[in-house]
């Protein structure tokens, strides 16, 4: 899979939602998180981010390794929606982006 880190926090430019061809990058509060079994790891979001929010899951640099698990984990309560269009924005963050201050960009 792969993952939204630090960088997208407090930004959300969302210019990765228009290339996902299967509609699973999905908007938090503060971020927004890529649902690990719907995405098909086809790559097109991670070019398109101005921030370079956006890594395949071996490629997390290391001061945000734990952005993996936030990705994974924001999604335990939320199973697989099947599509972040109609799920619109999710009231919460996983607790690490939750626990952030105000990130500027
Ligand atoms: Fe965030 Fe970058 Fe997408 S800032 S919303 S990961 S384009
Ligand atoms: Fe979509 Fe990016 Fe995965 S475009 S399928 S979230 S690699």
């Amino acid at each position: 899979t792969y993952v939204i880190a630090q960088p997208c926090v407090d930004l959300k430019d969302k210019s990765c939602i228009e290339e996902c061809p299967v509609d699973c990058i999905y908007e938090g509060e503060r971020s927004l998180y890529i649902h690990p079994d719907e995405c098909v790891d086809c790559g097109a979001c991670e070019p398109v981010c101005p921030v370079e929010a956006i890594y395949y899951e071996d490629d997390v640099p290391q001061e945000w390794a734990d952005y993996y698990k936030a990705n994974v984990e924001f999604f335990d309560d939320l199973g697989s929606p099947g599509g972040a269009a109609k799920t619109g924005v999710i009231p919460k963050d996983h607790p690490l982006v939750a626990a952030l201050p105000p990130q500027s960009h």
